[in-house]
């Protein structure tokens, strides 16, 4: 995500200078423009820097790295990864006791997403700060919502993903339903996405589905980070959230198993497997709706 966030930013025109814990992987960003730094607290003189990392955690060890030597402070630093209202909320706190002005900015959309230039984020923070961060996010992607003060953005991203945990399991459930009872998963796919029920999501999701493409997008143990997020707020909220608590421990099986490297659209094998189907790649070409 964030390589083509950054991609996106150096194509843009802005002035970017990128770190990358394994560093090779952001080397290509040079044809953009781009430079690539040695140390990540390089990237603290600049006036905004963007932070696209896994959990929480790594957020909080990113940012203590950043910010180590202290010399020098960004104005404003924008958070895009998928964390908690109670980590964002941390971060808020250490940053503004710096004087750095801070934008919650998590994202819908995968890597081919933001390629497709079809990226959303959705902003919380002052909204002075998503104004200044304004015509940046309007590099990387044409929609940018503002839901007013603190860590909102980050409920609103986790009812997102708690969503596209549940969509997928389901779609993977009819679509095996299909199947057993003798429909081509295309042909399947096919009616769904013209259906008033298809949507952007279950098109980009069907060459996978159909061909067995399962090259990762979004890992399976980032999702059950955000189902876990989705249940922890339901927890604190006092909602109850039985179809995101039986997707999550799916998720967790499947994980079990071993599916841990391809994209959690392998949900759809796991599907598979418990009713009794051996799939194969159907060889149809299909299209993803994002072109
Ligand atoms: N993929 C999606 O569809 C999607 C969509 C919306 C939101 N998100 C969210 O966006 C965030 C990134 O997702 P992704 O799919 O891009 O994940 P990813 O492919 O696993 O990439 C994670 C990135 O974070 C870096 N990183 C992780 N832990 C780190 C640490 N402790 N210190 C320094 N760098 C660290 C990794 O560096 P290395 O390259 O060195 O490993 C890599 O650049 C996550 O919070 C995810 O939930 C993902």
């Amino acid at each position: 995500m964030g390589y083509e966030m950054a991609g996106r930013l150096a194509r843009g025109g802005a002035d970017v200078l990128v770190w990358n814990r394994t560093k090779e992987k952001a080397k290509p960003l040079e044809k953009y423009g781009a430079k690539v730094a040695d140390e990540l607290a390089e990237l603290a003189s600049r006036d905004i820097v963007f932070c696209m990392v896994s959990t929480w955690k790594d957020v909080k060890q990113v940012v203590e790295n950043l910010l180590k030597k202290e010399k020098h402070v960004p104005k404003l630093l924008i958070e895009c990864s998928s964390i908690s209202l109670e980590g964002s909320a941390e971060l808020r706190e250490v940053l503004e006791k710096k004087g750095i002005r801070y934008l919650a900015a998590p994202v819908s959309g995968n890597a081919k997403v933001i390629k497709a230039g079809r990226l959303s984020f959705v902003c919380s923070g002052p909204k002075k700060s998503f104004q200044e961060a304004l015509p940046y996010l309007k590099m990387i992607a044409p929609a940018a919502s503002y839901v007013g003060e603190g860590e909102l953005a980050r409920i609103v991203k986790i009812c997102h993903n708690v969503f596209l945990g549940v969509v997928t399991q389901s779609l993977a459930e009819i679509t095996i339903l299909a199947q057993k009872a003798g429909v081509p998963r295309h042909a399947f796919l096919e009616f769904m996405n013209q259906s008033v029920m298809g949507s952007t999501f279950s098109r980009y999701k069907t060459p996978a589905f159909v061909n067995l493409d399962f090259k990762v997008t979004f890992t399976p143990h980032l999702l059950r980070k955000d189902m876990d997020l989705g249940l922890d707020a339901g927890r604190k909220f006092e909602v109850p959230m039985p179809l995101a608590s039986a997707t999550r421990d799916l998720i967790q099986s499947m994980i079990g198993q071993g599916w841990t490297e391809q994209d959690f659209a392998t949900l759809l094998l796991q599907q598979a497997e418990a009713s009794g189907l051996k799939l194969k790649p159907e060889n149809v070409e299909v299209g993803d709706g994002l072109a």
